[in-house]
């Protein structure tokens, strides 16, 4: 056949694209970054933990808040092969994607369930339940999306902390959190995380496919327990700073940070 003229087929879209482009596409990416979502918030809760450690002294004479420490390590990672908060940055890109991600095919579904509205549920009380949920994880969403913005202003970046101070998490947590309207903005914040998770961790068994009837009660235990782990770890941050359990103390460390090191 050499020598014939092959017409070109018409353009064809991707592969992913004409995926994403359906409601199962849309619900893969959901969960797929979900998941990523589910182990950024797990891992950041057990590094929040290490506020419960207190001051380590880092045998050089040197003493520190070990959650400081354990910052610096994470801005540090894989230096000198790469430089400074090269990998760290990496990891944000890719939270920061899979965010992204998951709000546009969350708008997508939601925009497809709309536009299908003429095909009702067989029955009342199967259209409630799913009402219901996927109401609530568009609220407990739009919620959670909100905290984490305001949450970065305060811890990270320090906007809406008046006592801000790069570098120093215990500091900034001890400073933040002992304000009542501020430690009951995080309660609020992570208790929707948790309702959010709940379902969250429930659908994305279904839409990865791994929904055998055998499985239906794990599936259950698995999406209580990391919503009730993530809930129970992260409230009990803002209730440690307004117990005292959680308190900056510039006369522990070395290198004090804040009004009393005169920054
Ligand atoms: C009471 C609970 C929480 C505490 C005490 C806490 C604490 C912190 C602190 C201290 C930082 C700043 C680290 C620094 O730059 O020095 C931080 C960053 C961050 N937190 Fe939280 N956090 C909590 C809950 C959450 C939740 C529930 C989410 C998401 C759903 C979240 C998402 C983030 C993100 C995305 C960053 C930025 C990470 C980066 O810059 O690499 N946090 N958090």
């Amino acid at each position: 056949m050499t020598g014939t003229a092959v017409k070109e087929p018409a353009k064809k879209k991707p592969f992913v694209l004409d995926l994403y482009a359906t409601a199962v596409g849309k619900k893969y990416v959901m969960a797929v970054t979900g998941l990523i979502g589910i182990g950024f918030v797990i891992t950041h809760m057990i590094g929040n933990l290490k506020m419960y450690l207190g001051v380590i002294d880092e045998g050089n004479g040197e003493r520190a808040y070990d959650i400081d420490i354990y910052g610096e390590f994470l801005r540090e990672l894989a230096v000198p092969l790469l430089p400074r908060t090269y990998v760290l940055w990496g990891l944000r890109i890719v939270l920061i994607a899979a965010v992204a991600l998951h709000i546009h095919a969350a708008a997508g579904l939601t925009k497809m369930n709309h536009e299908a509205r003429s095909v009702k549920y067989q029955s009342a009380r199967d259209y409630q339940v799913a009402n219901f949920a996927s109401r609530s994880m568009r609220w407990t969403g739009s919620i959670v999306s909100i905290f984490i913005v305001w949450h970065l202003a305060d811890l990270t970046w320090g906007f809406v902390h008046p006592d801000h101070v790069v570098g120093a998490a215990y500091y900034n947590i001890s400073e933040s959190l002992s304000r009542i309207p501020v430690a009951i903005l995080y309660i609020v914040g992570n208790v929707a995380l948790g309702i959010h998770l709940f379902h969250g961790v429930w659908s994305l068994f279904q839409s990865l496919g791994w929904n055998n009837p055998k499985f239906n009660a794990w599936r259950r235990n698995i999406a209580i327990g990391t919503a009730a782990l993530i809930v129970a770890g992260n409230v009990s941050f803002p209730v440690a700073v307004m117990a005292g359990v959680v308190e900056y103390d510039p006369a522990a460390v070395t290198h004090p940070v804040g009004e009393e090191a005169g920054e």
